[in-house]
């Protein structure tokens, strides 16, 4: 299977994994050949690319950090979190999604890959719900590389799934405005880490690490965050991780001002907030466990060549494995290459397509 962006789609072309709606709904079955109006509806719906099977990709098998079924359950889960808060019904207890995190961070310590490549096709405009679930299973993934314990591991997942709960209590208007914000409605706009903060001190008995967590997400390690302006070993660690978390996702998502950027991009732009925005250690340690380049992804490299990406390394997450089979847009008899071998070290990736 690999990845093929929206623009590079052909008719004949034949859909390597299902496609979901926003509801959960099947939109297109695994291994249905596109046809020109299949090409529309996908465009239609958003997507930013699909998966294709193909005879290249064929053997390339990808797999998500979690399970499509605990994702599913875990989006429902938080969903009626923020609705319940939103109707004032309140929350009487948060087993349920406890227990979703729970299984949220059993899969993650069970799953033997040493990179993750995030797969999602991210077109839900449930944006909320998903981006929340997101944020918890990066940071899970993010707290069990710095070898937390598997119970800070669930308090990590439970502050990092809620970080965004205080929104619920700012005004729609404000939330959904897409010109910039006055002060004042900056300042209300700010106020959701405080506001989330004290919701769920509240109402549940949550451990004080993971509320720490919902309300230093926004805190900059180099200064200036809100809403206490700490700086470095001052925002909790959870706080630390959560804001990785945050800004990676959101910025790998579409969102109604802008398309989503591919993960290198991102990647590149945590690593030179390192120190200003984000904790220097945690950015070495997440920028070696979230792949660049995602196994599937089609890259562009500097000597001409182009092919899809096999496997990731820990260690050199920008030199990837690549299965090549183009060399300046001809296509050639696939071949191998990894590019942290000394004989490519010369060469760089340039691009994706
Ligand atoms: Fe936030």
């Amino acid at each position: 299977m690999r990845y093929v962006p929206l623009f590079c789609l052909r008719e004949g072309m034949m859909l390597g994994n299902n496609l979901w709606g926003e509801h959960g709904e099947l939109i297109l079955a695994k291994n249905t050949v596109l046809t020109r109006e299949y090409i529309k509806s996908i465009e239609k719906l958003n997507f930013n690319g699909i998966y294709v099977e193909d005879d290249l990709s064929k053997d390339i098998q990808i797999i998500g950090i979690i399970t499509d079924r605990v994702r599913a359950k875990t989006v429902k889960c938080i969903k009626n979190v923020f609705i319940s808060t939103e109707h004032q019904r309140g929350i009487k207890d948060f087993k349920e999604m406890q227990q979703q995190i729970e299984s949220i961070v059993e899969e993650i310590l069970n799953n033997s890959s040493m990179v993750i490549n995030m797969v999602d096709l991210k077109v839900f405009d449930d944006y909320t719900y998903y981006h929340s679930v997101n944020v918890a299973v990066l940071s899970i993934v993010l707290g069990s590389a710095l070898g937390l314990r598997k119970e800070q591991l669930c308090e990590l997942g439970f502050g990092a799934i809620l970080h965004d709960i205080g929104k619920v209590f700012v005004k729609k208007d404000i939330l959904c405005k897409e010109a910039v914000l006055s002060e004042d409605e900056s300042e209300e706009m700010q106020n959701h880490s405080i506001l989330g903060y004290e919701y769920i001190k509240k109402v549940s008995n949550v451990n004080m690490s993971s509320r720490i967590g919902i309300l230093e997400h926004h805190e900059k390690f180099g200064g200036g965050g809100y809403p206490n302006n700490l700086k470095e070993e001052e925002i909790s660690l959870f706080g630390r991780i959560i804001s990785i978390a945050d800004v990676y996702d959101a910025m790998t998502s579409d969102r109604p001002y802008r398309k989503a950027i591919i993960p290198s991009e991102v990647i590149e732009y945590i690593m030179g907030c390192s120190h200003s925005l984000f904790d220097p250690d945690l950015v070495n340690v997440f920028v070696r466990k979230i792949a660049p380049y995602p196994i599937g992804t089609c890259v562009l490299l500097s000597n001409g060549l182009s092919g899809i990406v096999l496997k990731n390394y820990e260690s050199f997450s920008m030199r990837p494995t690549v299965r090549i089979f183009k060399k300046d847009d001809l296509e050639i008899p696939p071949y191998e290459i990894c590019l942290s071998d000394r004989e490519f070290l010369n060469v760089t990736i340039t691009g994706v397509f």
